[in-house]
């Protein structure tokens, strides 16, 4: 039995001759912030999807809660506790902010996705725990106030926020960020990192990919950083800031 909610161990893909990434190995702890950071094609975003099973990895094991999950489909593995947002909104418009929650809980459910979002063929008591679910995620992504209102009417802030609850709809153990603030103004940031620290707070271990250094630094417990595919790094955000190799690779003097 491991105490891990995730174990990358080896983990290598290439496509074609070009070698993404080679021999990543990192652990991520139940409610532990696990930060991604590296050079633009330094393999972070191959890591994540390699992870969530988008692609097969050339060689290496990914461990979630204790069981091989490299051959499992994308699918099986949100089933499994590891969910992820897109880069793109793969949302209804015409469904309301409250709908395209209760999407995202339906992988959890047996029913067909959109029987389960209509309520159809389920019980009063999976409706209402459902419900008080989507409620609490709502809360907690600061979408409370916009419940009714339709997903194509919102900003893009909003829109990214909205991926992020989805993604917790389905009660995943551990959930991969993709540069979630990119594009987000210094407001919005701060919404986000508060959002990611009531994440963990809750249980819920975090993997997350971001250029903005402050966002990194304060949310993150710890921290993996890769260069030309290769993991260079490995600690706490206090002694990432001092590595020489980091400072060289990506962060030059400034941080
Ligand atoms: N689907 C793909 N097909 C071919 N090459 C890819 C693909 N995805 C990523 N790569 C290559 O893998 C390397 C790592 O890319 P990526 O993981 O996107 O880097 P990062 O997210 O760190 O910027 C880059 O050289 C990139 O061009
Ligand atoms: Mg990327």
């Amino acid at each position: 039995m491991t105490d891990y909610v995730l174990e990358v161990q080896n983990l290598c893909k290439s496509f074609g001759g070009v070698q993404a990434i080679r021999d990543v190995s990192f652990t991520v702890a139940p409610g532990e912030v696990l930060g991604l950071i590296g050079p633009n094609g330094s393999g972070k975003s191959t890591t994540i999807n390699a992870l969530a099973g988008v692609f097969p990895a050339t060689s290496g094991q990914i461990v979630l809660g204790g069981t091989y999950v490299q051959h499992l489909s994308e699918h099986a593995r949100v089933g499994m506790g590891l969910a992820r947002t897109f880069q793109t909104a793969s949302v209804f418009p015409e469904f309301t902010i409250c709908e395209q929650v209760s999407l995202g809980a339906t992988v959890t459910l047996a029913s067909h996705p959109l029987s389960s979002v209509l309520g159809l063929g389920r019980s009063a008591s999976e409706q209402e725990c459902l419900q008080a679910r989507v409620k609490d995620i709502l809360e907690l992504t600061g979408l409370a106030s916009l419940a009714d209102q339709k997903v194509g009417t919102i900003s893009s802030a909003q829109q990214r926020f909205l991926m992020i609850a989805t993604a917790l709809a389905a009660s995943p153990k551990i959930i991969l960020l993709d540069e979630p603030a990119a594009g987000l103004v210094s407001h919005e940031r701060k919404m986000l990192s508060d959002m990611i620290k009531a994440i963990r707070a809750r249980g819920t271990a975090v993997l997350v990919i971001e250029h903005h250094m402050a966002l990194i630094m304060e949310v993150c417990d710890r921290i993996v950083v890769l260069n030309f595919g290769s993991k260079i790094a490995e600690g706490a955000p206090s002694e990432i800031r001092n590595n020489r190799a980091v400072i060289d690779a990506y962060l030059g003097e400034a941080v």
